[in-house]
């Protein structure tokens, strides 16, 4: 009889040791599986459409900013309104990391045209950004005229300046799998290009051209590059995705309706994205 019950004893034990084993080997590939993609806009035309196609839908606000966690078709995705601006998108990509540990990010919206072949509908899938208005400019002495400036970065390591811009790079795989979603974009033309980021709206003529020629960039808007510093930083995949909605160019004023195309442009690559990593994950 005893003999019996400590015999049991020892398979409750063991049963409870494989249990443990299984767990702790299925709680991570289960919680690497729900890691979500985290979507960024900074107004309401640039996120209502993605929050609104998310399935089970959960908001919370951090800050008072607004993150919206679901599942878009099988990929979970965290929509964050971010509001107008480069401080705003900096606090929110940082507070969306810390608080979703995403598997990548994406900043996504409306931008103004540089780039002389965009038209309003157009998609630039930002292979880099950069900071347009971290510039020097010359003395009047020099014969400055007040537009041309030179460019620089801040070297953190050697606690220098230099008289370049500082882009930093898009996530390749991000930057393959946008270039692969946009064969399927049927409202415009999608180009690789530079994202100019500033907290200004440019109408000036001279000035987007000098932008344009100087920096190669393809538009300017408001949020990307501080977005994509936080990244770097928390080593987080990222993109930035940005709808043509006006062009000093041609003369094309603010269309809102654009930030349609942006976001069902965005979830796509967010869940192309997410599928290609699981089945990487998968070792297929
Ligand atoms: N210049 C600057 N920002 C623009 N945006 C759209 N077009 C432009 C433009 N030509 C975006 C910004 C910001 C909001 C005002 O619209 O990213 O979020």
């Amino acid at each position: 009889m005893r003999k019996r019950t400590i015999g049991l004893l020892r398979l409750m034990r063991l049963r409870g040791l494989l249990l443990f084993v299984l767990l702790w080997w299925l709680l991570p590939l289960t919680v690497e599986a729900s890691r979500p993609v985290l979507i960024e806009g900074a107004m309401s035309v640039e996120t209502e459409w993605m929050i609104e196609a998310l399935a089970h839908p959960r908001e919370e606000r951090i800050g008072g900013w607004r993150f919206v966690s679901g599942d878009y078709q099988g990929t979970p995705v965290v929509v964050a309104v971010t509001s107008v601006g480069m401080s705003n998108a900096a606090a929110v990509t940082a507070l969306g990391i810390e608080r979703f540990h995403p598997v990548a990010v994406i900043n996504q919206g409306t931008a103004g045209g540089h780039n002389p072949v965009l038209h309003v509908r157009d998609i630039v899938v930002g292979a880099r950004s950069f900071d347009a208005s971290a510039w020097i400019s010359h003395q009047e002495a020099s014969g400055a005229d007040g537009r041309h400036v030179v460019f620089y970065r801040y070297d953190e390591a050697m606690g220098t300046v230099t008289g370049e811009a500082h882009y930093i790079p898009a996530d390749a795989t991000l930057l393959a799998v946008a270039m692969e979603c946009a064969k399927g974009y049927r409202n415009g033309r999608v180009i690789q290009g530079t994202m100019a980021t500033s907290n200004s709206w440019n109408r000036q003529m001279a000035r987007i051209q000098f932008l344009y020629e100087q920096t190669g960039s393809s538009c300017e808007e408001m949020e990307t590059f501080a977005a994509a510093v936080v990244c770097q930083r928390f080593g987080v995949p990222f993109v930035g995705i940005r709808v043509i909605s006006n062009t000093e160019l041609y003369n094309e004023t603010f269309q809102p309706e654009t930030g349609l195309f942006c976001q069902q442009f965005a979830l796509t690559v967010a869940k192309a994205y997410a599928e290609k990593r699981k089945l990487a994950e998968e070792g297929v």
